[in-house]
């Protein structure tokens, strides 16, 4: 067996740890192993494909990004091809990697991704492709699996600065809002704004009220508590209204959520005169160490990729249904991404602890 293990989207914590569980996995078997640089990019003759032996991989489990390195523009049945002009094309180059990955002897692969890359490996398992996925996302968006690596790390981070944040904000009497990463999800928003004990959290599941928002602000000053901590996903949106967009990421490419934060604190400020202060976690939640629960999941993920390709899995990613590790077709995650459960036990622990969402 050869394999081939390739890494798609935005990194996640956690990423190397599949890598170097897979790769030690498929070694145990006798099989060897290729990685797939940067996307599907060394398949298509724009960056390489190398060896993944135990020396590539040896130390790199507690390690962020990923040693295959990642795009979120490599979708090879839309891959954007410069012309002599200058001009970019957006081509079909399926058929041209399946072709060099038979030239190479591949006879599976590991694709490891969030939704957009699960898609494509959807896609080049219809077209014939050996293809097992493993969920990852820090905005634990994709269905099928009750989580994905990436996300615990991720709600770590903004907790720790929701923790600092508290006492920053207490010392000046202001109202500070935090936006976190999640795109249309508010996961780590709620996850982090509860355990970092944050005032207001804002979700796109929750479109929220500005007035009721700062009427939650002002109930707390009357409690004698002159300070606020605002955690707004950055998809978050008023009701009515639509989230916030900063404008493409790349010409081209799909528009970039955020800026709600800034928005909030000027509109609490005119609200309350209340000093507000807005602060935009952004990347930081996308590196560093996994925690151990990523490496955890992450490992077992790897772990049981190459169980599913020995097994002959097709078309299936890897899933975290409790306790066990999974396969459920990729399909199936596809249908429709996860959002915030509105009846899930948090919200209501939430509510019941004061927190506002703003509704
Ligand atoms: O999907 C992961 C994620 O970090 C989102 O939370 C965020 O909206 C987006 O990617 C940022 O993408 P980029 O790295 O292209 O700015």
């Amino acid at each position: 067996m050869r394999l081939a293990i390739s890494t798609g989207g935005g990194d996640a914590p956690g990423l190397n740890a599949v890598i170097r569980a897979a790769v030690l996995s498929a070694i145990d078997r006798g099989w060897h192993v290729l990685g797939v640089k940067k996307g599907y990019a060394g398949l298509l003759g724009d960056d390489e494909v190398v060896p993944l032996t135990r020396e590539e991989v040896r130390g790199i489990g507690h390690l962020g990004g990923t040693i295959l390195r990642t795009t979120n523009r490599g979708d090879p049945f839309n891959y954007p091809l410069k012309q002599p002009d200058g001009a970019t094309k957006i081509v079909d180059r399926s058929d041209e990697l399946l072709e060099n990955a038979r030239n190479l002897g591949i006879d599976a692969f590991i694709a490891i991704g969030g939704d957009g890359s699960l898609a494509i490996a959807h896609k080049l398992a219809q077209k014939g492709a050996r293809v097992v996925g493993v969920p990852k996302t820090i905005d634990n968006d994709v269905s099928g699996t009750i989580t994905s690596f990436g996300f615990d790390t991720a709600v770590n981070t903004a907790m720790e600065a929701i923790d600092k944040l508290h006492t920053t904000a207490e010392s000046h009497d202001r109202v500070i809002v935090l936006e976190v990463m999640g795109r249309h999800a508010g996961f780590i928003a709620l996850h982090s704004g509860v355990a970092g004990a944050a005032h207001v959290i804002l979700i796109p599941e929750i479109p929220y009220d500005i007035d009721k928002l700062c009427a939650a602000i002002m109930a707390r000053e009357k409690r004698g508590r002159h300070f606020d901590i605002v955690v707004a996903a950055e998809g978050a949106f008023p009701i009515g209204g639509e989230e916030s967009v900063l404008g493409e990421s790349m010409p081209g490419q799909s528009r970039r959520v955020g800026g709600v934060a800034d928005l909030v604190a000027k509109q609490i400020q005119a609200r309350t005169a209340k000093e507000c202060r807005s602060l935009v976690l952004g990347h930081l939640q996308r590196g560093g160490m996994p925690t151990g629960y990523d490496r955890l999941l992450a490992t077992r993920f790897g772990s049981a990729a190459v169980q599913a390709v020995e097994d002959g899995k097709w078309g299936q990613m890897v899933a975290l249904h409790s306790p066990n590790i999974v396969t459920v077709p990729i399909e199936l995650a596809l249908r429709e991404p996860k959002r915030v459960d509105l009846a899930h036990d948090l919200v209501s622990a939430a509510r019941r602890l004061g927190i506002s969402f703003g509704d």
